[in-house]
């Protein structure tokens, strides 16, 4: 499949099908003890990708790409750091927008777009939480080359590891009513996508940061480098 055609399917289902279910995912709201465990292994991940960041971000402006309902470029503000947030559904950008804070709401500029546009500009570092899982090693490898080409620091991200614990509890295919289910999740090896990016001629380089494995959410931080 390619990059358009993964992005059009990922617009359709957090725009539509499983825009309610993400927007409760990602509350304070009750959920099912499965859904708990993803939602506390996000928590952990969160916190996993912003440790590849300075915690002083004053005066930084990031990007989050793929923001959802907005939980990192919220924690990004307050951090202190000038936030383009950008996601291809709408209706996650307007929960992201309604659950920022007041105090908050100057330094996130929220944008409901492709997060690899370069309208968005140049930033000091990038972030893209669970948001390239989805995409072929080609197609993450040229998303990370093209952000590394306008991201003066880090790039932390994840990617759906590849193992065998995966194939049975994958947290997106169990942890959701069957009409709720995500596109296929794509499980990466970091050395197939060093492969990719060598491919294309890419001068970027990665770095594991760990993994999380809590329940039903199973994911790999990693770090990129132009
Ligand atoms: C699993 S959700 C994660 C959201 C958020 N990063 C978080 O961790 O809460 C993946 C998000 O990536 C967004 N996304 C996927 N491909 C995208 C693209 N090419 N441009 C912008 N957003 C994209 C989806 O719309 C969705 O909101």
């Amino acid at each position: 499949m390619t990059y358009e055609a993964t992005r059009e399917r990922l617009e359709t289902y957090f725009d539509r099908t499983a825009s309610t279910t993400w927007e409760r995912l990602t509350s304070d709201a009750p959920v099912s003890r499965i859904r708990q465990t993803v939602r506390e292994g996000r928590d952990q991940m969160r916190e996993m990708l912003l440790s590849a960041l300075p915690g002083d971000l004053t005066g930084a402006r990031v990007l989050d790409a793929g923001c959802g309902a907005g939980q990192m470029a919220i924690e990004l503000a307050q951090r202190g750091a000038d936030v383009i947030a950008v996601d291809i559904s709408p209706s996650l950008i307007d929960v992201a927008r309604q659950r920022t804070p007041d105090d908050l709401k100057h330094r996130i500029d929220y944008r409901a777009g492709d997060m690899l546009d370069p309208a968005f500009g140049d930033v000091d570092a990038a972030i893209a939480m669970d948001s390239l899982i989805h995409y072929d090693a080609d197609d993450i490898a040229a998303a990370l080359d093209m952000l590394a080409g306008r991201t003066r620091g880090p790039i932390a991200f994840t990617i759906a590891p590849r193992t065998p614990l995966l194939t049975t509890m994958w947290w997106a295919g169990k942890a959701f009513p069957k009409s709720d289910r995500s596109p296929a999740i794509r499980p990466h090896r970091a050395t197939g996508l060093e492969k990719s990016l060598k491919d294309i001629g890419s001068a970027v380089e990665l770095r594991i940061l760990g993994t999380v494995a809590r329940g039903f959410y199973i994911s790999q931080a990693m770090e990129a480098r132009g």
